[in-house]
């Protein structure tokens, strides 16, 4: 069986299912500030740098067009969050100047993976002073700066600190998928502010996909006319972001998927396929068959003059040429591309890729290029300068370094499974227990979120990226020991709602799309609390749940819910207090537990008597005469969305019932009585019924209302364990019973 990105993490995530929120022996205390990602070295001292009307900025040494731009944005952002107005303009006067910034050299004319980002910060009482070996660890100092402003009764102000900072990775990035799903320019630039304002220094753009050909050639003008429905970046439009990118301090990298995944430029060019074609866009999600041909020599003709063309565009030193998840079909019912395999002494279908990557790649160093790809592009054949992205994991990425190649860690960063921030943060490119001598851990560069576009619209993409993003790019910045997860969420609160102001719309769309799919406001309203505690299904379930195709319309209960639901994940850690934590006097677990689904379950029963007419028992009474003046309130959501009716109602139920019953068990719990055998079984039953997706959502409180349910009927043991084993005992029944 070929391993591919649709299994694969599924196999992992199995694994992983139980590894909890481990603290680790060195970590680092809980911060004390609100900074994102954690600097290298920081003090926090006494004092504080008021910021008033009268704040002025002064530039003392190197100083160019990109230094100014990112000190007049972040004017303009400390402007909106205080409502001051600031003097326009650099001040003449450092000494008299609130902020000095001084940079030494403008950095590397083209940003590199070995640009120096460090910066050091110093805030006194009377001012604060930046600075920095280049432009660029400016910019990263800046972006500091902005998140240290504080407020309080007698105004804002910069709390007076002392920080030395630098990344832990030269290699920080976000792959945004741009095949599957079209992300137009505005997209891609209020994410590049997003990147800039966590630190990150890679936009790794997914341009080639079986679903769409994103660039323009102007050599070849019949792949994106005919592969892309018209939706692709001119040459143009690409070298604007590339520059918009640069004055951020981002490197572009362009991936040119190849030879899988390549239906889109066999739309114009079926010659370049190992099929007979014809080929049309593909419009479904998964492994296709069309591949690259390599034994034509027409495709490196092609290939050449293609790549030259981007290289021209495209001014990084890498050029990502993808190379996964190639379904060798069509490789295999070719006698005369077999025949080529056995001539050339190849092997096997990898040999015939490994074989079509040394020419990839003498093509590359042609115009100027190094090679990054994908896990499966590792052959002893090819230059060791490449650099391997590995999606499939930390092994896969130990091995390649072993083998003397430079690597990026993907795995564990992938934003379409929908995983919680926590289990991204703990994900360490370098794990504290690496095999890797000190020489091998540096030729690990760092990693890569990856934003594949399955599931993601222009509407819902910043917030599949945002916030569990800037948790990523704190472990590519920030020491190893930083992982104190709750001190994690504190921060990644505040940094999110900072998010906004660089202009992401990861929480200011959601709650329009969930209007909009409640078909008003008020319903919307009434709603909210469900959606709060719903969470799109993980890894790649939704595909065998909602058939969809690249024209499905994502508007649907799974893309208004977000990933990580704040208000189930705190309901669980209470539930986790309350059940395996040892009393203490002043323990107050169990009335967030009760107070949490006491209001829960009020909420629902509003929900289901108001809107969901089908979750009302059976009328005792007639019917209302058809002539009564007030409102219907049964039929609102009937009448109005359909859509939300179908998704919600049984949710709606769910959550009641849930709720309920958590609140049975925390009685029997509360009082140390035993609930009977046919409470149990029917409770168990009904909770299993609700760890069902439904309009693939899962309702996340199920799992630790079943913990409850668990620990009530077991109670009894519980004299007889140690805390540990108790735990273990009732989460890992728990897990038994939501697989069911
Ligand atoms: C991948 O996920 N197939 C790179």
């Amino acid at each position: 069986m070929e391993i591919s990105r649709w299994i694969l993490p599924i196999f992992i995530m199995g694994c992983v299912f139980n590894f909890g929120q481990n603290e680790s022996a060195a970590q680092a205390p809980a911060t004390n500030h609100n900074l994102m990602p954690v600097p290298a070295v920081s003090r926090f001292n006494s004092g504080r740098l008021a910021v008033t009307p009268s704040f002025t900025i002064a530039v003392k040494g190197y100083s160019d067009a990109r230094l100014l731009g990112a000190i007049d944005r972040m004017a303009r952002r400390l402007e909106a969050r205080t409502g001051l107005t600031f003097a326009r303009g650099l001040r003449g006067d450092a000494a008299a100047s609130t902020l000095v910034i001084q940079s030494q050299t403008p950095g590397k004319a083209i940003p590199a993976v070995d640009e120096d980002e460090s910066y050091s910060l110093e805030v006194s009482n009377s001012q604060a002073t930046l600075n920095a070996p280049t432009v660029v660890g400016a910019l990263r100092g800046l972006e500091t700066f902005l998140q240290l402003l504080s407020g309080d009764k007698e105004g804002y102000y910069i709390p007076a600190a002392s920080i030395q900072d630098r990344p832990r990775f030269p290699w920080r990035g976000l792959m945004i998928d741009v095949g599957r799903h079209w992300q137009p320019m505005e997209v891609i630039k209020r994410n590049l502010d997003g990147m800039a304002a966590v630190k990150l220094n890679v936009l790794h753009l997914h341009l080639t996909e079986d679903q769409g050909f994103r660039i323009e050639s102007k050599k070849y003008p019949k792949l994106h006319q005919l592969g892309s429905d018209g939706n692709y970046y001119t040459q143009d439009e690409m070298r604007e972001i590339i520059e918009y990118a640069r004055m951020r301090g981002i490197r572009v990298v362009p991936e040119f998927d190849m030879p899988g995944h390549t239906t889109s430029w066999f739309v114009s060019h079926p010659e370049l396929a190992s099929g007979p074609g014809p080929y049309q866009i593909e419009r479904r999600w998964g492994i296709f068959g069309p591949v690259m041909d390599p034994t034509n020599e027409q495709l490196y003709k092609l290939l050449d003059g293609f790549i030259g063309e981007m290289a021209a565009i495209f001014p990084d030193a890498y050029l990502h040429i993808g190379g996964d998840e190639v379904e060798a079909k069509e490789w295999k019912e070719s006698p005369r591309i077999q025949a080529f395999i056995q001539a050339r002494g190849l092997k096997d279908n990898h040999g015939l890729q490994a074989y079509f990557n040394q020419r990839l790649s003498k093509i590359l160093t042609k115009h100027g290029k190094k090679m990054i790809g994908w896990d499966e592009i590792l052959h002893p054949d090819l230059p060791k300068d490449i650099v391997v992205q590995s999606w499939r994991g930390q092994k896969s990425l130990a091995e390649a370094a072993k083998k003397g190649y430079a690597g990026i860690l993907s795995n564990g960063y992938y934003l379409d499974l929908i995983e919680p921030t926590w289990r991204h943060y703990l994900n360490d490119p370098i794990p504290e227990n690496t095999t890797l001598t000190p020489e091998e851990q540096k030729l690990i560069l760092g990693g890569e979120a990856t934003m594949w576009s399955e599931w993601v619209s222009p509407e819902t993409i910043d917030s599949r990226i945002w916030p569990r993003t800037a948790a990523i790019a704190e472990r590519f910045w920030s020491p190893r020991e930083v992982r104190d997860v709750g001190d994690m969420y504190r921060r990644l609160a505040v940094v999110s709602v900072q998010l906004e102001d660089a202009g992401l719309l990861h929480k200011k769309n959601p709650p329009a799309m969930l209007r909009r799919w409640a078909g008003g406001a008020a319903l919307g309203a009434e709603v909210k609390p469900l959606v709060a505690i719903v969470e799109p299904v993980k890894g790649y379930r939704r595909g065998s749940l909602q058939k969809a195709t690249q024209f499905t319309p994502l508007t649907r209960l799974a893309d208004i819910a977000q990933p990580d639901s704040e208000q189930a994940r705190n309901f669980a850690k209470d539930v986790d207090q309350y059940l395996y934590s040892p009393p203490s006097p002043n323990q107050t677990g169990q009335d967030t537990v009760s107070g949490a689904l006491g209001r829960w379950k009020q909420l629902a029963a509003a929900m289901n008597r108001d809107i969901f007419p089908s979750n009302q028992p059976p009328p005792a009474a007639p019917p209302r005469p058809k002539d009564d003046q007030t409102v219907d309130v049964d039929m609102r959501a009937a009448i109005r969305s359909p859509l939300m009716n179908e998704e919600a109602a049984p949710l709606a139920k769910d959550m009641e019932d849930v709720s309920d019953i958590g609140l049975e068990a925390h009685g029997f719990l509360q009082s140390n009585k035993l609930p009977t055998e046919e409470w149990l079984n029917a409770k168990l039953a009904r909770l299993i019924g609700a760890a069902k997706p439904k309009a693939a959502v899962e309702l996340m409180i199920v799992q630790p209302v079943m913990e409850l349910v668990i620990a009530a009927a077991e109670q009894e043991k519980r004299k007889t364990m140690s805390a540990e084993e108790w735990k273990k005992h009732v989460k890992s029944m728990a897990a038994k019973k939501m697989k069911q």
